[in-house]
């Protein structure tokens, strides 16, 4: 079944059936504020953090996604009303009809109804703290019709997302002041201008108003029926105590064929609201700043374009995957419908690896994530799993208690910094080639000299950073010389604790391959020397220790006991996806090994929605292996498809030069190859997610946790870098294609360091690698290295595969 489709040219997601069996959602802002919005406008607002700066309130597993961020209509001569969007009012489909565009960073709904055609589209200006809902009302009938508007926010009950829950203080701690077309909502007496006031205001001078909830929606009514609305104007409530909302109503008189446009402005900070309301009484300010949207979005998906045979791949590399890496890079984990805010921070592993796939198109923030890990960095080496960057962001240190005195938590050093005992075995190493893909990207070398604290004292440069996480793998092994998998590795539930973790070690010899080129590149010779000596050795103890003859594949690694976990002996995780995959990728392991590996990935674990995890899932618990055995079968990391190290096995099989299989897997899990089967995915067709239902589970294929998963960052990451083998490297740009062979061909333009590169590939064989010539503006090159070009030129780049 299918919902809606995707327009490529607006870079739009089109649903055209609002019934669609999950809300499907869209982010908007691209700095600090943030809007979770749902194609019903359900969702919620966050300033910054997720946790502490809750601007909207939002009720999460229920089974509506309310309340949102609603524009209600009525029809003041009969008294019916109805939403822009379908919920929260829900017309009937037959009477009514709704389409909703989610685009990068804005969504916009529109309505036909009984001769009105209303739209309001809401996105978060560039540079401001505040979402602007453009609304505009028309009336096709042909009749003069009396409609009136109401906006409807319900404000977020305490800065603090879990306050609302449970918190009863916060009922009287917060109130709402009315002036002059704007509400006012302020929590904690006013013990700040900014942070905790929050405020909604229309261009129109309002007819009526209410700041407070209870008053608008009514005794025993909810969104779905405020009372307010169907009496026809607000209740002009705004006071101290109990719970409240920003409804603003007007009432217009549209002449057959008119239309009206007025905005709602939602938005934090004392005294804003006036100020936003008489600029965007402006329309031309609405107009610029929803281009400014649009630009930023140009200029970002500008970076990286591709033509190719495979359209599903074009839609989602030229758009979609793009901004859905952003999106975890900038906004990180824990701000969705299924993650509400619960926590503040960043998982170590996470953002060192979403920050892999976006130095292109975000440089500034990619840097700043990486000085955030490298101050949640131990001098031991190891990252602290799951950390707050404020914790260490001296600037923010020094603010944060006069800002915000009673909510943001500021731990004592004990609390911050965590021993061995709650340390993860890979967190730390994911850095190394995310840095060294920063300096390729965007050839900030000083970058790697600059000096940054460890999270325990001490400084040292980011270089000196990247060394000690190497050391710290090399000095946590076990008996067998594979890192040890300490709490976890890459898999949370996979606890291994004095075990080793055999995907550790092969990421450990990737780290270490990006070392060595670095070093290289610097010229550091005693660290070529150190460090080559050290992959060496890594090398050794895998094929040594890891590898399991009778399966012909990688085992996942080794209990406390030795015992080993994933041979073709055991009944249940006999074969896993992390191991075998970064056996290869980490270019650790032989041709041969590396084939029947991969070969082996191919029968246990795919299924057409993507690879799984592991098979047979885990059906008998055993702590020593840890939580994954008590997880239910065919879900999260226990035999589900799990969509994050899925591009891990794309790259492999890029790396054996096998595109038709890369592309095999690829297409399996991508979400645009599900548009037309909802009734089994339910999840948005337009992102990966989290993990789809494994053949042991009855839902099989059914996908859950949309947005917020590596594997956007991942997926973006392989295919441009490896399947379209377009990457950078410190000499140049290297072409390296992998890809079917029944490509003919295909076209990439690549904005770099100031430079275009217009590459377009020729595939005259039919093969999958291997580059037979190049030509640089007309002029041959040797081998497949095209060097920079000078800033400003626009590049036209031939290359032959054969
Ligand atoms: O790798 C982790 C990630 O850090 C959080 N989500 C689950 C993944 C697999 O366990």
């Amino acid at each position: 079944m299918k919902y809606g489709y995707f327009d490529n040219e607006n870079r739009e997601y089109v649903i055209t059936r609002p019934d669609v069996p999950a809300p499907w959602t869209n982010y908007l802002g691209t700095e600090k504020f943030c809007t979770v919005i749902s194609h019903n406008a359900g969702g919620y607002s966050f300033y910054n953090s997720p946790e502490y700066n809750r601007v909207t309130k939002f009720r999460p597993n229920a089974t509506f996604d309310r309340p949102g961020h609603y524009v209600y209509l009525r029809d003041d001569e009969t008294g019916d009303y109805w939403s822009i969007s379908w919920q929260p009012v829900a017309k009937s489909l037959d009477e009514a009809t709704y389409e909703v565009r989610h685009g990068l960073s804005y969504s916009k709904f529109k309505c036909d109804y009984n001769g009105i055609v209303a739209t309001k589209t809401l996105f978060v200006p560039v540079g401001e703290d505040a979402e602007v809902w453009d609304v505009v009302i028309k009336n096709t009938s042909a009749q003069p019709r009396t409609i009136s508007a109401f906006s409807f926010v319900e404000f977020s009950f305490s800065h603090i997302q879990s306050d609302n829950q449970n918190h009863q203080m916060s009922l009287y701690s917060a109130g709402t002041e009315y002036k002059d077309g704007v509400i006012e909502y302020d929590l904690y007496y006013n013990t700040n201008d900014f942070e905790g006031f929050y405020y909604l205001a229309s261009t129109f001078d309002p007819d009526s108003y209410d700041g407070q909830r209870d008053s608008f929606l009514g005794l025993y009514r909810d969104e779905s029926n405020p009372l307010a609305v169907e009496q026809g104007k607000c209740f002009n409530t705004a006071q101290t105590c109990y719970n409240h909302c920003g409804s603003l109503h007007k009432q217009f008189v549209l002449q057959p064929g008119e239309e009206v446009r007025f905005a709602y402005i939602l938005g934090i900070g004392k005294g804003l609201g006036a100020k936003l309301r008489t600029k965007y009484q402006n329309v031309a300010e609405i107009d610029a700043a929803f281009a400014g949207i649009k630009a930023h979005w140009d200029e970002r998906c500008a970076k990286f374009q591709v033509k190719s045979p495979n359209a599903g791949l074009d839609t989602m590399i030229n758009a979609w995957t793009l901004y859905q890496a952003e999106t975890c890079v900038v906004w990180s984990r824990f701000a969705s419908f299924i993650e509400v805010g619960g926590r503040t921070g960043l998982g170590y592993r996470d953002t060192a690896q979403d920050a892999i796939s976006v130095p292109h198109s975000n440089p500034r923030m990619t840097r700043k994530r990486l000085v955030d890990l490298l101050r949640g960095q131990v001098k031991a080496g190891y990252g602290l799993h799951l950390f707050d960057p404020d914790w260490f962001d001296p600037e923010k240190a020094d603010v944060k208690p006069s800002k915000s005195p009673t909510v943001v938590p500021t731990p004592s050093d004990e609390d911050k910094i965590h021993g061995i005992e709650d340390t993860c075995s890979d967190d730390h190493l994911w850095l190394v080639p995310t840095i060294c893909n920063y300096v390729q990207e965007t050839g900030e070398e000083t970058f790697l000299d600059e000096s940054i604290p460890y999270a325990d004292g001490g400084v040292a440069t980011v270089y000196e950073h990247m060394k000690a996480a190497l050391d710290f793998s090399a000095e946590y092994v076990g008996q067998t010389g594979i890192c040890k998998g300490l709490r976890a590795d890459w898999n949370d539930c996979l606890n291994l604790g004095g075990g080793e973790s055999a995907m550790v070690s092969f990421l450990h010899f990737w780290a270490l391959q990006s070392f060595v080129e670095l070093a290289k590149y610097r010229g550091e010779q005693a660290d070529v020397d150190k460090y080559t000596l050290m992959a060496e050795g890594v090398r050794k103890a895998c094929e040594n220790h890891l590898w399991d003859d009778e399966g012909g594949w990688y085992i996942r690694g080794l209990t406390k006991d030795g015992d080993k976990i994933g041979t073709a002996q055991q009944a249940e995780g006999r074969v896993h996806l992390e191991s075998n995959t970064l056996a290869v990728l980490s270019g650790a392991v032989s041709q041969e090994r590396g084939e029947k590996a991969m070969d082996a990935v191919d029968e246990n674990l795919y299924s057409e929605y993507g690879l799984h995890l592991n098979s047979p899932s885990f059906a008998t618990p055993n702590d020593d292996i840890g939580f994954v055995t008590r997880v239910y079968q065919g879900v999260k990391e226990n035999g589900a498809i799990f969509s994050h190290p899925n591009p891990w096995a794309w790259v492999a099989e890029t790396k054996l030069g096998r595109g038709d299989r890369a592309m095999k897997f690829y297409d399996a899990l991508n979400p645009y190859n599900q548009n037309d089967m909802i009734e089994k995915r339910i999840a948005e067709p337009y992102s990966y997610v989290q993990f789809i239902m494994g053949r042991d589970h009855q839902d099989h294929g059914r996908a859950n946790h949309p947005w917020l998963t590596g594997t956007s960052g991942w997926a973006y990451y392989a295919v441009t870098n490896f399947i379209l083998g377009v990457r950078t490297g410190f000499a140049g740009l290297e072409i390296d294609p992998c890809v079917p062979t029944n490509w003919p061909g295909f076209e990439v333009t690549r904005q770099w360091r100031g430079a275009t590169y217009n590459i377009k590939v020729e595939n005259p064989n039919g093969v999958s690698k291997g580059v037979k010539s190049i030509t640089v503006n007309g002029g041959a090159i040797e081998g497949n290295v095209v060097p920079v070009q000078a800033e400003g030129s626009i590049n036209e780049v031939v290359v032959v595969l054969g």
